[in-house]
C-alpha cells in the first residue's frame, strides 16, 4: 500500500491547515508519526457493564504491542457494548444500533485497518456487521471465554447450569440456598459463557468465516495464548492493510458455506442463524434460510459440549479447538476459502491434532448423526421456523398435541404455573418476535410448569417467535416468521388447538380449519401499542423479520470506505 493511498494520509498527510489541525490535536505524537504508517482502529466493546468484556483494555494493550511491532499505529476507539445479562429489554434490540455506531465511527476517522473486540452474544455481530458495511481491512480478536465453573466437585456452565439449577430448584430436588451458592461458583474467571451458548458460537463463526486467526474462538480469557493471539492479530492487521485485503474478499459465499457446517458440527447456538443472514446481508451474499437447513442438517455433532453435550470451552481449546473440528470434517469444508492471515482454511488446518476424542469426537463416531439446525415450515410459519435437534427430546421432535398459549412474555410468567397442560402439551408464546416485544428477547425455551416439573416432565414442545439463548435446551422451536405481532399465524392460535411438529418432514402445522382461521384473521388486532418516538420507533419501523436476519431494511449492503467530506 503506497502511503499516499492509505486512508489516514487524506487526514494526516497534507501540509496544510487541514493536516495541521488533524495531527495537533492528537496531541503527544511526534510529527512524523503518522507518515506512511497504517492507523489501525482498535474497536473496543470494553464496559463494566458488559462483564463479560470487562478484561478487554488489557486484550487493546496486547493488540497495540502488535500494531506498533508491524509498524502500524494503534488507535482505539470506545463503541457501544452489549451486555446480555444486564441489558434491558434485551441486548438484541442494540445489535443493529450497534453496528451502526461500528460503521459510521470507522468510516468517519482516520482509520486504514481495523481490529474488532468482541466477545458477550452481540458485540461479534454487530461489530462484524458494522465493519462489513464499510469494507476495510478488520480482524476480529474475541474475549475468550470463562474458566469452567465447578460446583460441589461438578463441573457447571455458564446459562446451561442457570436452566437446570432453575429446574432442580422449583422442582423442589434442591434447596434455595443450594441455588444461590452455585450463583458464586459458576462465573470464575474473565471472558465469556464457557458453554457452545452464542458467544462461543458467534466466536467459532468468526474462525469459520476466515476472520479470526486459528484457534480465536477457544482459548479461555484467563490464558496467557490469549493475549499472545491478541498480540499476533495487531501485527497482521498492518500487513492486511499493506495487502488491502478487505473484509469483502474475506466474506465469501464459500466462507459462510463452511460457518454453517461448522455451526452444525459444535451443537452451535440457533442465534447464529441470525447473526449469519444480517452479517451476509451487509456484504451482498446471497444466503437464505434454508441454506442453513440444506448445508447444515445432515451434519454430525462432534464437539461434546454444553448444551448439547458434557464438556465446556476450556475443555475443547484443550482438545483442540475449532480448527481441530474443521480438520475432521474433511471435504465438506471449503478448503481454499481465502482467511485474515493470508493463508486459505485448509492450510490453517492441515495439521491441526485432536487431543482428547471424548471431546471433539472423529467423523465416523459422531456424538449425534444430522445434528444441524433444521428449517421448519408449514401453515403456523409460512416464512419458516428453526428448531436445534441436537439440543431437543428425540421422542418430541414428532409430535402432536393440544396448545397452552401465553399472549406475552409476563402473561407466561404470571401463569405458567397454573395453566391445565400435561406432558403432551405445546406450549405457545406470541408478541416476543423482532417488532412485537420489541427486539426478539431471548425467552422461546419457556420454564416448564411446576407440576409437570415435579411429576418428572423434563420437556414440552414449546413454540415461538422469539430467540434462544445459546446455553439452553429443549424441543423448542424459535423464530417463527412471520411473527404474531404483525399477524402472522401465530397470532391465532388459541388453547386447544392441535398443532403437529414433524422435524423430520420440516412441517409446523395448525389444524384449524380454513374458514375458522379466516375468522380469528379478520377478527385480530395488534395488541401491543407502538412506542411513540425514540429509538424504539426506528426499530419497529425498519426491523425485518427473523429469516431475513432482523437487520433494518436500510442497512443491508455495503456503503464502503469512501473517504467522507472533510469537517471544517
Ligand atoms: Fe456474556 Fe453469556 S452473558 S456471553
Amino acid at each position: 500500500m503506497p502511503p499516499e493511498k492509505l486512508r489516514s494520509a487524506r487526514w494526516f498527510g497534507s501540509q496544510d491547515r487541514d493536516g495541521f489541525i488533524h495531527r495537533s490535536w492528537m496531541r503527544g505524537f511526534p510529527r512524523d508519526a503518522f507518515d506512511g504508517r497504517p492507523v489501525i482502529g482498535i474497536c473496543n466493546t470494553w464496559s463494566e457493564l458488559t462483564p463479560c468484556n470487562a478484561h478487554f483494555r488489557e486484550i487493546a494493550e496486547r493488540v497495540k504491542r502488535g500494531v506498533y511491532e508491524a509498524g502500524g499505529v494503534p488507535l482505539e476507539f470506545p463503541v457501544m457494548s452489549l451486555g446480555e445479562t444486564n441489558l434491558r429489554p434485551t441486548a438484541m434490540l442494540f445489535r443493529n444500533l450497534a453496528s451502526m455506531d461500528v460503521e459510521e465511527s470507522i468510516r468517519g476517522n482516520p482509520i486504514d485497518g481495523v481490529v474488532l473486540l468482541c466477545g458477550c452474544d452481540k458485540t461479534t455481530p454487530s461489530l462484524v456487521m458494522g465493519a462489513a458495511s464499510c469494507d476495510v481491512p478488520a480482524i476480529v480478536v474475541s474475549g475468550g471465554p470463562m474458566l469452567n465453573g465447578r460446583f460441589r466437585g461438578e463441573t457447571i456452565g455458564s446459562g446451561t447450569a442457570v436452566w437446570q439449577l432453575d429446574e432442580a430448584s422449583r422442582s423442589g430436588k434442591i434447596s434455595m440456598a443450594d441455588f444461590m451458592e452455585a450463583e458464586t461458583c459458576m462465573s470464575r474467571s474473565a471472558g465469556h459463557c464457557m458453554t457452545m451458548g452464542t458467544a462461543s458460537t458467534m466466536a467459532s463463526m468468526v474462525e469459520a468465516l476466515g476472520l479470526g486467526l486459528p484457534q480465536n474462538a477457544a482459548i479461555p480469557a484467563a490464558d496467557s495464548r490469549r493475549a499472545t493471539l491478541a498480540q499476533m492479530a495487531g501485527r497482521r492487521i498492518v500487513e492486511m492493510v499493506h495487502q488491502d485485503l478487505r473484509i469483502s474478499r474475506i466474506l465469501t459465499r464459500n466462507n459462510f458455506e463452511n460457518a454453517i457446517r461448522v455451526n452444525a458440527a459444535i451443537g452451535g447456538s440457533t442465534n447464529a442463524v441470525i447473526h449469519l443472514l444480517a452479517i451476509a446481508g451487509r456484504v451482498g451474499v446471497e444466503l437464505h434460510l434454508d441454506d442453513f437447513d440444506r448445508l447444515g442438517h445432515d451434519m454430525p455433532l462432534l464437539v461434546n459440549l454444553q448444551p448439547s453435550g458434557t464438556f465446556l470451552m476450556e475443555d475443547f481449546y484443550y482438545a483442540g479447538g475449532v480448527p481441530a473440528v474443521v480438520r475432521e470434517l474433511g471435504n465438506v469444508i471449503h478448503r481454499d476459502a481465502p482467511t485474515v492471515n493470508g493463508k486459505t482454511t485448509g492450510e490453517n488446518t492441515a495439521d491441526a491434532p485432536c487431543w482428547n476424542r471424548e471431546v471433539i469426537r472423529p467423523i465416523e463416531n459422531p456424538l449425534k448423526q444430522r445434528a444441524g439446525i433444521a428449517v421448519l415450515r408449514g401453515n403456523l410459519a409460512p416464512d419458516g421456523a428453526v428448531i436445534k435437534p441436537s439440543a431437543a427430546t428425540a421422542r418430541l421432535l414428532r409430535h402432536r398435541g393440544p396448545a397452552v398459549v401465553f399472549e406475552s412474555v409476563e402473561d407466561l410468567k404470571a401463569r405458567v404455573d397454573s395453566v391445565d397442560a400435561d406432558e403432551n402439551s405445546v406450549m405457545v408464546l406470541k408478541g416476543a418476535g423482532p417488532k412485537g416485544y420489541p427486539g426478539m428477547p431471548e425467552v422461546g425455551n419457556m420454564p416448564l410448569p411446576r407440576r409437570l416439573l415435579e411429576r418428572g416432565v423434563t420437556d414440552l414442545v414449546r413454540i415461538s417467535d422469539a430467540r434462544m439463548s445459546g446455553t439452553a435446551y429443549g424441543t423448542v422451536v424459535l423464530h417463527v416468521s412471520p411473527e404474531s405481532a404483525i399477524g402472522g399465524p401465530l397470532a391465532l392460535v388459541r388453547d386447544g388447538d392441535e398443532i403437529e411438529l414433524d422435524v423430520d418432514a420440516r412441517r409446523l402445522e395448525l389444524h384449524v380449519a380454513e374458514d375458522e382461521l379466516a375468522r380469528r384473521r379478520a377478527a385480530w388486532k395488534a395488541s401491543a401499542p407502538a412506542p411513540n418516538g425514540g429509538y424504539q420507533r426506528l426499530y419497529i419501523d425498519h426491523v425485518m423479520q427473523a429469516d431475513r436476519g432482523a437487520d433494518f431494511d436500510f442497512l443491508v449492503g455495503c456503503r464502503g470506505a469512501a473517504v467522507p467530506r472533510e469537517s471544517h
